[in-house]
This record gives C-alpha cells, structure tokens and sequence, in this order.
C-alpha cells in the first residue's frame, strides 16, 4: 500500500438514472445497440463503502437492503477487477491490495434504473481511492473500464444529465435542467431482462432501429437541455417524452402487463407515464418532489383497493424522487 492509500472507509453515493427519452439508432456488429438517450441522475442512491482488507486474500462484497442476486456475478466486484487490470502491476504502478466492499442497495434491481452500473461507476471511483490511485486512469481510461463493466456505467461518471450514443460510451453532459423536477417512480415485481427486450425488439424491427419519431423527439430534448430547461418546462413535454422509448412496445411484450399498470397509473394520476430503459420502471414527472410525493401516496392506495394492479412477484415498489440537475450539492 503506498502512502497515499486510504486506511479509513472510502463511501460513494450512487444514483438511480431514469432514461427521459431512449431512441435505438441500429444494431452494431458487436451484438450491443447504438442509442440515442438522454439520461437524467435521481437523487434515489445505492451507498458503497470501500476499505483495504490487509494484504492478502480477494476482494470480498456484502450487501444488505434489496436482494441483487449472487455476490460473485455483481458489477461492484467485477469493477474492482476491472480498475486492478488497468492499473497493472509493477514498479512505479500503486499497490492495489485486496478490498472490502459493502453495498447497501436501495435502486430496485433489474428494474431499468441502472443500479448496477452505477454501483460499478461508484466502485471503480472508490477502489482508485482506496489504493491512493486516483490520478493512474485518465478520464478516458476510467471510462473505458467503466464501459467494460456496463453500458450504462460510463454515464454515472459524469454525475449530472447528459446525452448518451453509441453502445454507451459516448457521454455528452447537459447542463440546462434548473429547479428540482420531481419523479415518481413504480417498477413492477417482474423481472424483465434488458438482453430479452433488445432480442424482441431486433425481431420486430427491420434494420434493428426504431422508426425515427423517437430519435427526433430525443435529440430536440438534448438540444433544448443544452439551451435550458425549468422543471415546469420539462414537466409540459412530459407527454411527448413518455411515449419517447423504443423498447417500449418490446418491453411490454416481455411483462404483459406492463401495459395495464401504465394504463390504470394513466387513469390515476391523470399525467403522462413513461418507460425507463427496457424497464419495467414506469415513471411520472412532476414540477417539485412534494407533488411526487403526493402521487405515491394516491398510487399506494391504488395498488392496495386494486385499481393499480400488482403484477409478478407482489406490489409494485413507489419511490417518489428527483432529478439531480448537477447544480445541488450531495444527494441525500
Ligand atoms: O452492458 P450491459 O451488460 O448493461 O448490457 C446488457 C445487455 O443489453 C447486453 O447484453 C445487450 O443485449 C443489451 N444492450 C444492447 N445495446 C446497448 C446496451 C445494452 O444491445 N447499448
């Protein structure tokens, strides 16, 4: 370990991203889908904590809160490896001892929130600081480990909105959303597996690409996010965004009744609902959290008289949020 190692617990937030508009360009030789997204950071977080574990020994991870599958197969330790390998062993190069991470995971899983890929973004920040590492990755090489984790890691590098193409990997920050957008959020207990919902998609469209409308849709929000944005202005293009998803027909061949809770949330709520990446995260936009919050409690009491229907698992989880600007401090 050198001098500059952390010996005190390195913590990370890492942010949910709900995708405000999510086009499919085409189908790339790798298997991967070029996008044209933009994606907005929630206040909802995962926390990691990270500290060297002595000298000896592999890396280990615990996770408490929602169930997120087998400890081996988690983005958090397949980030650690990822930011050992790059690094590189040898003389001049940072010692990188094996490290203890907890995860205390509150994104639901699966859901088309990106928790995983955040927790991998956070991860590789984390290990670089505990190894006293933080300046042996450039930004490019962060990004391109980041990239190798997760598509959608490379976006929580850069901590506030932007403009996602290609598989992922190329991150365009937006800067122009002011206030404090609220989010509903109500993701269904079904698992719906994003490499399921491209494979129907590529089996319903000629060429692998959506039919245009969305990509429009999608580049006009980047450009006016790049000019500037109120909440109240994002909120009055909320209709035009929920239907700006091109998984979304896909997504909902996969969890059938995806489309009757969107429909009866429709009803409820009176507002546009839209889709999150390959979901089954649907999502409402308000002009402050407190109206989200008001909607959770109206959604609760839908789901619990039946009007919302609870489909998979049990009922689905009601996280009101908001969309970090990039402008605030820490989430909380
Ligand atoms: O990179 P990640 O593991 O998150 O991607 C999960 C799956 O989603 C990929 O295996 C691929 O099937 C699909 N995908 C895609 N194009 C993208 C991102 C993901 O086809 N840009």
């Amino acid at each position: 370990m050198t001098d500059a190692a952390h010996h005190s617990p390195i913590v990370r937030l890492a942010p949910a991203k709900l995708n405000l508009t999510l086009a499919v360009v085409g189908r790339r030789d790798d298997g991967f889908h070029d996008l044209h997204s933009v994606f907005v950071p929630l206040a909802l977080h995962d926390v990691l904590t990270v500290a060297p574990a002595g000298t000896a020994g592999s890396d280990t991870l615990h996770v408490t809160g929602k169930d997120a599958g087998p400890v081996e197969a988690n983005l958090v330790l397949r980030a650690i490896s990822a930011a050992r390998a790059a690094i590189g062993e040898g003389p001049g190069r940072p010692a990188t001892p094996p490290l203890a991470a907890r995860l205390e995971k509150r994104i639901p899983v699966a859901a088309g929130l990106g928790g995983g890929s955040s927790d991998a973004a956070a991860a590789i920040d984390a290990a670089l600081e505990a190894w006293g590492a933080a300046d042996a990755l450039d930004p490019e090489r962060r990004l391109a480990v980041a990239a190798s984790v997760g598509s959608d890691a490379p976006f929580f590098l850069a901590g506030r909105p932007a403009l996602i193409e290609g598989r992922g990997e190329r991150v365009s920050p937006l800067t122009g959303i002011h206030g404090h957008p609220g989010i509903l959020l109500v993701t269904p207990a079904v698992a719906v597996r994003t490499p399921d919902v491209f494979a129907v998609f590529d089996g319903s469209h000629a060429g692998a690409s959506g039919d245009g409308s969305v990509r429009m849709t999608s580049a006009h929000l980047a450009q006016e996010l790049g000019n500037g944005l109120s909440a109240t202005d994002l909120v009055a293009r909320a209709g035009v965004l929920a239907s700006a998803n091109d998984l979304l027909a896909s997504a909902a061949l996969i969890a059938p009744g995806l489309v009757q809770v969107r429909r009866a949330l429709t009803r409820l709520l009176a507002r546009p609902i839209g889709l999150s990446g390959s979901g089954p995260t649907l999502w409402t936009l308000y002009p402050s959290l407190g109206e989200a919050q008001e909607a959770a409690v109206t959604v609760a009491d839908g789901v619990a008289d039946g009007t919302v229907p609870s489909i998979g698992d049990g009922p689905p989880s009601i996280i009101p949020t908001t969309i970090r600007t990039g402008q605030e401090g820490a989430p909380t």
